[in-house]
């Protein structure tokens, strides 16, 4: 053995071969390495910066944050607009929010949808947005849009191991004279928006998800009249946030006036709604649907409305021959709250206007016609059921399939309403496409 291996080495020519050949691949073996080290070290210098974690489990943590976008979103990266609180009750909200699809998809992003509850569109409140709405058909409605609850973007914060960045962008509607105005602009503008504090972020329930806001922006409407306003601040929103990194953005909207273009048809209801509402209108048929928003109306009157709306009905029931009766009204019927959570204080005079109606007309809600009551028997909806909420829907559904239509002069009520305005379009549009159950769009009772 000895004696071989020492004839080998004692080769002149041999040992010179082997210097240079262990030379030649060390020297290639350092160039490889020095170049995969530069890469290695600028991944790993960005990542444990950005995460705070150690090399080497990196790649694992992509990998896994790969994974669980993969599940999200179906890429490996996903993008999220996320307008977490859409401002005013459900007729309008439900017209906000539609009208924000039409960014979902200038800009590509998921369109995450708040929770809903007390007729709000909020990531406050408690239930899926699937209590109110039918999520299947919106999907069909918006068939370019892809949309995710607020639940399922949660569960996505929470899985992943490096939280996402986002960015938080506020609409602000300028010239309101609200505790805002020090902020108003003359025209149209984008502006670095205020850092949240902890408290505000929790005010909020931003705080429910587990991300990591890097950056604010304010967007203002600018105050006064722009022709085409709607299209403009829409491409305006569109070139700032087009080339935005941050896998979310964060909507917050003060913003009463509509920013972006219509879209008419409404976010459709979920089926236990529209079940719930084809048993009333299918019991009751023929019926007269009156609708009293009281909370604007002059306090005095209260009474003399209720006379006049009395006569009203008792001259139709003539002419008609329409018996039934369903009273849609903000009046605490459940003997909860009001039914708008703006309408404050209920007092005598609304009382004995109720009472007025509840002698004569014998009238049915859906209180008497106990609705929902699986959802009422659960001590979960109480807040639901005790001001506004699924209830003003289900009113809305069966004044707009009621023969006849009545709503309360001015006065009496509030004139000027997004609800009673939808409930007449719906009903002439279905006068128009042949329903002659219909007898009439709107029909202000008697005045005083
Ligand atoms: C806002 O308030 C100021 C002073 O209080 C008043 O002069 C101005 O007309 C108000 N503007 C609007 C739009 O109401
Ligand atoms: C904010 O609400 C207004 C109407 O009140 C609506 O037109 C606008 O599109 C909404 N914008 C966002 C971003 O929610
Ligand atoms: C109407 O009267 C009935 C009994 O007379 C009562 O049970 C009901 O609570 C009244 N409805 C309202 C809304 O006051
Ligand atoms: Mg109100």
């Amino acid at each position: 053995m000895l004696k071989t291996q020492n004839q080998s080495i004692c080769n002149p020519q041999q040992i010179k071969r082997i210097i240079l050949f262990i030379l030649y691949t060390y020297i290639i073996y350092l160039i490889i390495s020095s170049i995969s080290n530069t890469n290695e070290k600028l991944e790993k210098v960005s990542l444990s910066q950005s995460a705070g974690i150690n090399d080497e489990t990196d790649f694992d943590i992509i990998k896994h944050d790969e994974k669980v976008n993969l599940k999200y979103c179906g890429e490996k990266t996903c993008n999220f607009m996320f307008p977490y609180f859409i401002p005013e009750q459900e007729t309008r909200a439900n017209l906000h929010l539609r009208s924000l699809t039409f960014l979902a998809e200038s800009l590509n992003r998921i369109m995450v949808l708040p929770n809903v509850g007390n007729s709000r569109i909020d990531c406050c409140t408690k239930f899926p947005f699937e209590f109110y709405y039918d999520l299947e058909k919106m999907k069909k409605m918006f068939p370019s849009i892809k949309f995710m609850t607020q639940q399922t973007f949660k569960e996505w914060t929470k899985e992943l191991l490096i939280k996402p960045d986002t960015l938080h962008t506020w609409f602000i509607e300028d010239g309101r004279n609200d505790s805002y105005s020090i902020r108003d602009h003359n025209q149209m503008a984008v502006e670095p928006g205020v850092r949240y504090e902890k408290n505000l972020l929790s005010k909020l329930c931003i705080n429910q998800f587990d991300l990591k806001i890097s950056d604010y922006m304010e967007f203002h409407t600018g105050i006064g009249h722009v022709n085409d306003f709607e299209h403009k601040m829409f491409n305006f929103f569109t070139e700032n946030l087009k080339d935005i990194k941050s896998p979310v953005i964060l909507i917050r909207n003060r913003s009463r006036r509509q920013m972006f273009p219509l879209i008419e048809e409404q976010i459709p209801f979920a089926p236990h709604i529209m079940k719930q509402a084809d048993e009333i209108i299918n019991k009751l048929q023929s019926y007269y649907c009156i609708h009293w928003r009281m909370e604007q109306g002059i306090l005095e009157k209260m009474p003399k409305c209720a006379e006049n709306l009395i006569e009203t009905i008792n001259y139709l029931k003539m002419t008609e021959e329409i018996n039934n009766v369903y009273l849609a009204t903000d009046y605490p019927i459940s003997g909860g709250k009001s039914a708008s959570d703006t309408f404050y204080s209920v007092r005598k005079e609304h009382r004995i206007a109720i009472q007025m109606l509840n002698s004569t007309l014998n009238f049915n809600t859906w209180v008497s016609l106990n609705a929902f009551k699986e959802f009422r028997n659960d001590k979960k909806y109480d807040s639901e059921f005790s001001s506004s909420g699924i209830h003003g829907i289900l009113d809305k559904l069966v004044c707009i399939q009621s023969d006849y239509f009545l709503s309360g002069p001015k006065d009496c009520c509030r004139i000027r309403s997004t609800y009673t305005r939808l409930i007449s379009e719906e009903r002439k549009d279905l006068i128009e496409n042949g329903d002659n159950r219909i007898r009439n769009v709107i029909t202000r009772w008697g005045k005083s």
